[in-house]
């Protein structure tokens, strides 16, 4: 509608204002689209754009400016060629697994100890379908070996830093074998974050991330993203096309956003992280700290090499002594900083019990075959001064003893 003049009050209403001509600026920053549709200079440019023989928007569920800015930022800190956004962690894992060929009659082979959701994604939803889901320990790489071969498995799917357990994936000698066995490699690289590694320079084929946690790092906004290769890339929009789990211009902005200060906010993290689990380890309270900074750790120098001293992560994992649900439950509670709520890589410090959050959806057998006791908590650092946390963390101690 070019001359909006003579219109009446009611229709200027709706339509004053908008489809102004393209800026001739350029914003500091990424402006945000909410555009759901486009309108073109003709009906044969619309027939270029869908056809993809002229470059151009056509439908939110297809994408955004904003979340086109998200993804190449993350490509870029990826070392990827290309990325595709998604409303939620889960929803990158399940179109990541799709695009890998998961279909019925497939094996897929993954790491035991992955993120309940994954897990149940995995033992349910993919085997309802059809799927073979071998689960095995992915640091034992002669295991892993077994499984792909017996299996068959088109996909290898393991963490960096695995959730809650914290076990360190070696990821090049994993993606070695994956393809050794015409496997692909799907790595969630969520817990690490491309501060600490990036898995395609080491030969994995996808990098998944709930970029709900450290990617935007603020606890304010949903999101999930697959760094990959151009033609990887291709077949997940084509598949989102269809699925739908797009990333919605707000929430890429905000993601952006947060983006920004992942290298600030990791390093102190990883210092506030660090810091935490020396001082748990020497508290007789604390049967248990988990946290691959700690020499004791399994895959302590493993984790030293792949992350080059940058850190460990943000994330620790301890069982308060003699702790059971309601002991675990009572030291959450006690808690005046740290808070416990659902997620983790945020600014704020926050504590989960897995067994009755993140790994709910797992039996207790399950559980027990993964390795979450009862009182096992689990904590992502934020960066708060870390002497408040480790104060907030003593009282609470005491107060369950
Ligand atoms: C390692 C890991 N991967 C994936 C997810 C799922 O991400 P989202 O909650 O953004 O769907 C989570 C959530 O906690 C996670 O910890």
């Amino acid at each position: 509608m070019k001359d909006l003049s003579r219109k009446s009050f009611q229709t200027r209403a709706v339509h004053a204002g908008e489809r102004v001509p393209p800026a001739d600026y350029t914003p500091v920053t990424t402006p945000i689209w909410p555009t759901v549709g486009y309108i073109y200079e003709s009906m044969d440019d619309l027939d270029a754009v869908f056809a993809k023989t002229k470059p151009g928007q056509i439908y939110l569920r297809y994408t955004s400016p904003t979340a086109m800015a998200f993804e190449s930022a993350v490509a870029s800190l990826e070392g990827a060629e290309a990325a595709q956004a998604y409303g939620s962690g889960m929803a990158a894992i399940h179109a990541a697994l799709l695009a890998a060929g998961a279909r019925a009659g497939t094996s897929i082979v993954a790491a035991l100890d992955v993120y309940g959701a994954t897990f149940t994604l995995l033992t349910n939803l993919f085997t309802s379908l059809g799927v073979d889901t071998r689960l095995v320990d992915a640091t034992n790489l002669a295991a892993v070996e077994t499984a792909l071969k017996e299996t068959n498995a088109i996909i290898l799917l393991v963490e960096t830093i695995s959730n809650p357990l914290l076990k360190v994936a070696d990821i090049p000698s994993l993606a070695k074998l994956a393809h050794r066995y015409n496997a692909s490699l799907l790595v969630d690289n969520t817990f690490a974050s491309p501060y600490l590694f990036r898995p395609l320079e080491y030969g994995a084929d996808y990098v998944i991330h709930s970029a709900t946690k450290y990617l935007s790092g603020h606890g304010d906004v949903m999101a999930g993203v697959i760094a990959t290769s151009t033609e990887n890339k291709n077949r997940l929009f084509d598949l989102n096309k269809l699925t739908g789990g797009t990333l919605g211009p707000f929430e890429a902005w905000l993601a952006l956003r947060g983006l920004k200060t992942l290298p600030l906010r990791m390093r102190q993290q990883c210092q506030n992280a660090q810091r935490v689990a020396e001082w748990l380890e020497k508290q007789p309270r604390v049967a248990r700290v988990i946290y691959p900074g700690l020499p004791g750790h399994p895959q302590h120098e493993l984790a030293e090499k792949l992350f080059a001293d940058k850190g460990f992560g943000g994330v620790l994992s301890f069982e308060i002594a003699g702790a059971d649900r309601a002991k675990a439950f009572r030291f959450m509670e006690a808690l005046q900083l740290c808070l416990p709520a659902t997620s983790l890589g945020d600014i704020y410090s926050l504590i989960v019990h897995p067994a009755s959050s993140s790994h709910r959806t797992l039996s207790a057998e399950e559980r027990a075959r993964v390795g979450i006791p009862e009182g096992l908590v689990r904590l992502s650092t934020g960066i708060e001064d870390v002497e408040d946390i480790l104060a907030d963390l003593e009282q609470a101690l005491e107060s369950v003893s």
